[in-house]
């Protein structure tokens, strides 16, 4: 994929290798972009270029890399720099979480999901977001989680590193709407995708009793908010509606239930 001043828009998509990451792809493939699709598994990246390319005839390049690595953003941006890649749009997906008592889970694997959900985002925002700004356009859009709005008992350290992508992404927003970038965090509940095995999430209550939503619908409720200017999106109502009501229901009351959910 060579760049030149005649062509389409680049999106650059993390965690496209699946679920919501792979519905984003379809979505800026469709409205135009061309693709830059990050993820760690070289096979199923190249599974989803195959469908854009053969379906929706856009060019996608893809990158395998492991995004929870110490200098994973820094080497991201070097690689895109080799192939004279600048994002006019970024998709920061990529994340994953663990169900389990804090003290319990693994020490090793909640600092990587802290490296991954937190860390390489934040790096990877800052550093489009400053070309972005200088631009005068582009975007960004944050996946963050219904776990944003509230603390997570049993998957403690993934409810925080969402409400650290909510709260970053809303105030980056605002600093970057007055230089035309537009920074939207897009909230999914649960929805149909690998996540929940990952997470050991199959057997939770929290599945058998809430609504899953597809990874295209959220994709798709996401990018149009994103489209639309929204600092935010919460996709579907029973989520919207679990998000805010949250801030009115006593903490001693909702953290017992969000525990007895993901039990
Ligand atoms: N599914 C839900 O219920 C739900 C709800 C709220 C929010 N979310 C959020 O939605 C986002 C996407 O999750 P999903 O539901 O689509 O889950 P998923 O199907 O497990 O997809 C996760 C994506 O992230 C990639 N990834 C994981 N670890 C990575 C690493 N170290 N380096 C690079 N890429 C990595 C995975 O690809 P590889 O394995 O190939 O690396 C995959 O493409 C996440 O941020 C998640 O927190 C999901």
């Amino acid at each position: 994929m060579a760049e030149g001043p005649a062509k389409q828009p680049v999106a650059l998509i993390t965690g496209a290798s699946g679920g919501i990451g792979e519905a984003f792809a379809y979505e800026l493939a469709r409205d135009g972009h061309r693709l830059v699709l990050v993820a760690r598994s070289d096979e199923e990246l190249n599974r989803v270029a195959g469908v854009i390319a053969t379906k929706l005839d856009v060019e996608t390049v893809a990158i395998p890399h492991d995004l929870a690595k110490p200098h994973a953003a820094d080497q991201l941006d070097a690689e895109l720099r080799r192939r004279r890649l600048s994002p006019d749009v970024l998709v920061n997906n990529a994340g994953y979480g663990l169900r389990g008592e804090a003290v319990e889970l693994d020490v090793h694997e909640q600092l990587e999901m802290i490296d991954l959900n937190i860390r390489t985002l934040t790096e990877l925002t800052l550093r489009c977001a400053r070309s972005m700004k200088q631009r005068g356009g582009g975007g960004i859009i944050n996946v963050s989680s219904t776990a944003a709005y509230m603390p997570g008992p049993n998957m403690a350290v993934y409810y925080a590193t969402k409400a650290f992508v909510g709260s970053f992404t809303e105030a980056l927003s605002v600093e970057l709407k007055p230089h035309g970038v537009q920074v939207t965090s897009v909230a999914p509940g649960p929805t149909a995708t690998d996540f929940q095995r990952r997470a050991d999430l199959d057997d939770s209550l929290l599945l058998k009793t809430q609504p899953v939503m597809s990874p295209e619908d959220v994709a798709r409720i996401g990018y149009a908010g994103f489209k639309k200017g929204r600092r935010a999106v919460i996709t579907g109502f029973p989520n919207k509606f679990l998000a805010h009501s949250a801030k009115f229901i006593p903490r001693s009351v909702l953290l017992p239930i969000i525990k007895r959910l993901q039990s």
